[in-house]
């Protein structure tokens, strides 16, 4: 059993969650994720570590509450425990000096930004983060990643915080200027908001990367659930992944096969609210 030492609610739907797992915090890579079973019988969700301390023997995971098992997870009160944490799997993001780069987040893709750019800044790069959602309230980590972060910029759909309109538009201002064109650029949000930035970046052919986080269902590479084409190849964004060269991923098929679980999510969420 993993005791849950702390669960705070960032927005109506996104908690920050300590927990205890000596073994996992011990060897995790930024990059890495752990399969979450709040109990017997549940469902197993794959969550990105996004922080963790060794000595402590804790991890951070940012729990978005959107379906029947998120919303189980996040439920768990201080003190109470999860039944299992497995991990950490994938394969670690690929650390090195670039020397200037951007990291884009979208919504709760900043979580899974946040540990990926720590590692950048602490690598030597000089890191841009671009950081963006529907509006002020849905902005998280602004504070923790202006701790590291040479510059911090935010966007809003509705103008609320920081530039209105889309993480894109301070993207391509970067872009426009050789003095702040990034080296390599990190994307990690709403799977329209990557494919836009691998648009943005591929005429000028600059390295970038995307992480499918969203598209995994068990993490375990055994329900196809994440298969994704990258190259033409199929591969399996939890075993392969989750972080893939943007300017190969199929996009296109990508959206295809996220919509393919919404009606069965759908029915779950409302068989447990009954
Ligand atoms: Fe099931 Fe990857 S999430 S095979």
């Amino acid at each position: 059993m993993f005791e849950v030492l702390s669960n705070e609610a960032l927005t109506p739907v996104l908690h920050r969650m300590v927990i205890r797992a000596p073994r996992v915090a011990a060897v995790r890579k930024p990059g890495q994720f752990v399969i979450i079973r709040a109990a017997e019988g549940e469902e197993r969700i794959p969550l990105t570590i996004a922080d963790a301390d060794a000595e402590a023997g804790t991890i951070t995971l940012f729990i978005q509450a959107v379906g029947a098992s998120t919303r189980f997870i996040v439920s768990v009160p201080v003190g109470g425990s999860l039944r299992d944490v497995a991990g950490p799997l994938g394969m670690p993001t690929h650390i090195e000096k670039w020397g200037r780069v951007a990291c884009v987040g979208g919504g709760v893709g900043t979580a899974v930004l946040y540990p990926l750019a720590k590692a950048l800044a602490q690598a030597g790069n000089d890191v841009t983060t671009i950081i963006g959602g529907r509006s002020a309230s849905l902005i998280i980590l602004k504070d923790e990643l202006a701790s590291f972060s040479k510059q911090l910029l935010v966007t809003t759909e509705d103008g609320s915080m920081g530039r209105k309109g889309f993480v894109t538009m301070e993207l391509s201002d970067m872009m426009a200027d050789p003095a702040t064109c990034p080296q390599a650029v990190f994307a990690i949000g709403p799977v329209p908001m990557m494919r836009a930035v691998a648009e943005l970046t591929r005429p000028q052919a600059i390295p970038t990367i995307v992480s499918l986080n969203p598209i995994m269902i068990d993490g375990t590479g055994m329900c196809g659930g994440c298969r994704v084409l990258v190259d033409g190849e199929t591969r399996f964004a939890c075993v392969n992944g989750p972080e893939f060269d943007a300017h190969k991923v199929d996009f296109a098929n990508l959206i295809d096969r996220l919509g393919t679980y919404r009606e069965h999510e759908a029915a779950s969420a409302e068989c447990r609210l009954k």
